[in-house]
């Protein structure tokens, strides 16, 4: 099954309700939560993610790009998120914090930045929900797709077959209707876009779209 989820990092931020609402059509709406230290911008918190999901008819798939998850995580997943992924790198004890995302009720996932390996994560697979493979460096919306990244997913998605694991695979950042078909033959199932979709005279309709191109090029 593909997901579409739009990054609010390209919506408007003074029309956050307005620009969730033109999107119903998603399955998850993406929310990049950045912390000015982990990478060098700053979004939103914990106030705003739950605020948001009191007015959003679609769950959030919140993305961590903060330093000490271990601290924060779990807050995000008692706030409602319906996913939480924290960045490999940042975590101390990627383990333990997966088993706390899912005991508070929320889906566990973890990136991995594009000079990331997968091979240390791969044997872990059965602590997560969903891994996050960033196709561009985090930190800012509107970058280019890095098509070198897609050998993690080849290996990602091989390893997921063999496990049997109902597990998803994301991609994030450059997603348009050229990229997401590269991204789904490599096995992606869940696909992030801001730019494409809110950069859009017709949100909603870009969805679709995307959608349909990733279901054309999916396994
Ligand atoms: C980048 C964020 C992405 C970003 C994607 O650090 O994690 O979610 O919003 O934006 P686009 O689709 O414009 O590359
Ligand atoms: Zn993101």
């Amino acid at each position: 099954m593909v997901r579409i989820n739009p990054s609010i990092l390209a919506a408007d931020f003074a029309n956050l309700e307005r620009d969730v609402a033109s999107i119903s059509n998603a399955d998850l709406i993406h929310v990049d939560v950045m912390d000015n230290h982990f990478v060098p911008n700053l979004t939103f918190g914990l106030q705003m993610v739950g605020r948001l999901q009191e007015v959003s008819t679609r769950p959030l798939d919140v993305h961590l790009m903060i330093e000490d998850p271990d601290r924060w995580a779990p807050e995000y997943a008692e706030t409602g998120a319906y996913s939480v992924t924290f960045h490999a790198e940042a975590a101390r004890d990627a383990v333990a914090l997966a088993r706390r995302l899912r005991q508070s009720g929320a889906r566990a996932g973890i990136a991995l930045k594009p000079g990331t390996a997968v091979e240390p994560y791969l044997e872990l697979l059965p602590e997560f929900d969903q891994v996050l493979v960033m196709t561009v460096e985090p930190g800012f919306g509107g970058q280019s797709f890095r098509e070198s990244t897609m050998p993690k997913l080849a290996l990602l998605r091989s390893a997921v077959m063999k496990s049997g694991l109902d597990i998803w695979l994301e991609v994030d950042g450059g997603i348009d209707e050229e990229t997401i078909s590269v991204a789904a033959e490599a096995g992606a199932d869940t696909f992030v876009a801001g730019s494409a979709v809110f950069r859009s005279d017709d949100p909603a309709g870009r969805i679709d779209l995307l959608r349909s191109l990733a279901e054309q090029h999916s396994h």
